[in-house]
């Protein structure tokens, strides 16, 4: 069969297997998708051993993503704007980088949520590889503006260099901000910081949200609910990441099969399982 994984480390909680066999059994496609754990200096040569044994194609989560990108012989334009990868596939006999992060975002929020992002003040909290890899398709949706805020400054700013060329054909306003500096209010804020991880606290003063404004954090379960809720007592709509996950998924398996499979059916069905609906 057809042989594909998801890297990372941790990776016992990933989700991905579920999500790429429902994908399988809905669009009649064979193959076994598994998860590798890998140990923190061994991902080239796990990834060496995967593609020997006739992998096809892998994921690539925490915290090799800038890994990935680095060791494919080729990187999607995407890919490259991110500098990171979450999507490798193996192409007549080379390795591939993609990065389907942000087009799973944007799927979510435009295709899923209904919000559309063309013309909308955009706020990204966080400067690091998470924000890195959705910056470039937010911008490809045509916002009015993006702000990326981050602790360090210095990380936003570099982003918004990286991305500045893209920016300007797009005719999108993109500035970098420290966290506490933030002086206007946003049709969208996404968090794409790891703080809640820390169990800190939302890093931004209140006061960011449009009215009715969307709140997005791009993780999902417990490790979204301090955001999301901080966000509701504000007045915005509160919306977690597993969209995202689904969606980034959905165009991975588009790559490796030529076949969009049914995302927001699958969707539906992990929210039910995470519920305890199913
Ligand atoms: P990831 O791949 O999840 O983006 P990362 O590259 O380590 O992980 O980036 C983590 C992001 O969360 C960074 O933007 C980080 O801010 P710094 O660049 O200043 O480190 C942000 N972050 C982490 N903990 C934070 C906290 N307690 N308050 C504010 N921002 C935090």
């Amino acid at each position: 069969m057809d042989l594909y994984c998801v890297m990372g480390n941790p990776i016992e909680h990933s989700r991905s297997p579920w999500i790429h066999s429902r994908f399988a059994e809905l669009t009649g496609q064979r193959l076994h998708y598994g998860k590798r754990l890998i140990a923190l200096n061994g991902f080239a040569a796990e990834l060496k051993t995967f593609f020997l044994e006739g992998g096809l194609g892998c994921n690539v989560t925490v915290p090799f993503k800038f890994e990935a990108a680095a060791l494919a012989s080729q990187t999607t334009a995407r890919a490259t704007l991110a500098a990171a990868s979450n999507t490798l596939s193996l192409q007549e006999g080379v390795i591939v980088a993609d990065n389907t992060d942000g087009a799973g975002l944007v799927d979510d929020i435009q295709g899923n949520a209904g919000i559309d992002l063309s013309g909308r003040h955009l706020l990204l909290i966080g400067a690091g590889g998470a924000a890195a890899g959705v910056l470039g398709p937010l911008l490809l949706a045509r916002p009015a503006s993006i702000t990326v805020a981050n602790r360090t400054l210095a990380k936003a700013d570099n982003q918004v260099a990286r991305h500045g060329a893209l920016a300007a054909q797009q005719h999108a306003e993109l500035v970098a901000s420290g966290l506490q500096e933030l002086n206007r209010k946003f049709d969208i804020v996404i968090n794409a910081s790891s703080s809640s991880l820390s169990g800190s606290g939302v890093p931004v003063p209140a006061g960011i949200f449009k009215p009715g404004a969307l709140a997005y954090d791009m993780m999902y379960g417990p490790a979204a609910q301090g955001f999301m809720q901080w966000a509701l007592e504000h007045g915005a709509v509160a919306r977690d990441g597993l969209g995202m996950l689904v969606e980034q998924a959905a165009e991975a398996f588009l790559i490796w099969r030529g076949v969009r499979p049914p995302s927001r059916q699958v969707l539906d069905e992990l929210r039910a399982t995470m519920q305890g609906l199913l």
